[in-house]
């Protein structure tokens, strides 16, 4: 590994860094000499992250803090946590998500998928900005499935209290991920850079939530055509170490995604961060 030069380390905050794709860019990024926080539900899974850095003599450099993050007060929490360890940020990788098959609610009574793969981005977005600012090239990057045009927000049942399907409620949230995007990048005097990534299908994910046969499907499909990890989490590096000018980028494997594509629509992206807004605000409002 090469000696890290100490000048360029930045800090890095990576949600759902304790698998998959998150895992493998916090290990990497602390090999290069940057300071990792990950964040994660699940304590063994925190805690092989550390003994992994531990054995490649990153250990001082990977941060985990346990959070559920499909609970807005939790993810509030570990902001606080994160603002009262650092005083600047300089990126901030999304990765979060898990397969709900059946419809559940939070604690705070969202439906799962859309608190953890949308919710939790919206918050850690905004909650961090102001120390992404502090960097001399903040950026965040939202790791979802822009340039998908499948799917759609359902504006008259956010929740999908009416229709639930574990597709139909990953591809809403995709879309609200690319829609975040727009609404983050549009507000002004903002130097923070904002990159949507579609990875590709890649050999990651925890299947473990899944019915048996569509579980051994996927795994045979993954082995047969999905991209290494490596592969998937390389564009990264790139948007950590030189983020592009532009206030959002967005690329699908590899390929820039115009952004006027439909499911970039500014007016539907204003149309959610209100509700999104909307939504928050009940949950304070609940509060004793
Ligand atoms: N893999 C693919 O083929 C593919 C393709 C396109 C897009 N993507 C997107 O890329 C992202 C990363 O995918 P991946 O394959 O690397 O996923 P993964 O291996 O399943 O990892 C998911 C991460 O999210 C964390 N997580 C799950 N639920 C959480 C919760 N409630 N609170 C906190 N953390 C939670 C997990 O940690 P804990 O278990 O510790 O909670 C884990 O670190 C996802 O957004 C996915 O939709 C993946």
């Amino acid at each position: 590994m090469p000696e890290p030069d100490p000048t360029c380390s930045r800090v890095i905050v990576i949600s759902g860094g304790t698998d998959g794709m998150g895992r493998a860019l916090a290990l990497a990024r602390a090999g290069r000499g940057d300071t990792v926080v990950a964040l994660g539900s699940n304590l063994d899974k925190g805690r092989r992250l550390l003994a992994d850095a531990d054995k490649s003599s990153v250990a001082g450099r990977v941060e985990f803090i346990r959070v559920d993050l499909s609970s807005v007060g939790q993810t509030r929490a570990a902001i606080g946590e994160i603002i009262a360890r650092h005083d600047v940020i300089d990126a901030l990788v999304l990765f979060a998500n898990r397969q709900a098959p059946e419809r559940t609610t939070t604690a705070e009574g969202f439906e799962q998928t859309f608190a953890l793969y949308y919710l939790s981005r919206y918050i850690l977005g905004y909650g961090l900005l102001s120390l992404l600012r502090r960097s001399e090239a903040g950026v965040i990057v939202n790791v979802a499935g822009v340039g998908m045009v499948k799917g759609k927000i359902h504006w008259d049942d956010l929740q999908l209290e009416n229709d639930y399907g574990m597709v139909a409620a990953q591809l809403q949230a995709g879309r609200a991920n690319d829609l975040l995007g727009v609404a983050f990048a549009e507000q002004p005097d903002n130097p923070v850079r904002y990159v949507l990534y579609h990875p590709g299908f890649t050999r990651s994910g925890d299947l473990s939530p899944l019915p048996a046969v569509l579980r051994a499907s996927l795994s045979v499909a993954a082995r047969l055509a999905a991209r290494p990890i490596a592969e998937s989490i390389a564009p990264i590096h790139e948007f950590i170490d030189t983020p592009p000018s532009a206030p959002l980028t967005a690329i699908d494997r590899g390929k820039p995604v115009p952004l006027t594509l439909r499911t970039l629509d500014p007016a539907n992206a204003r149309h959610l961060a209100e509700a999104t807004s909307s939504l928050l605000e009940t949950v304070d409002r609940a509060r004793p």
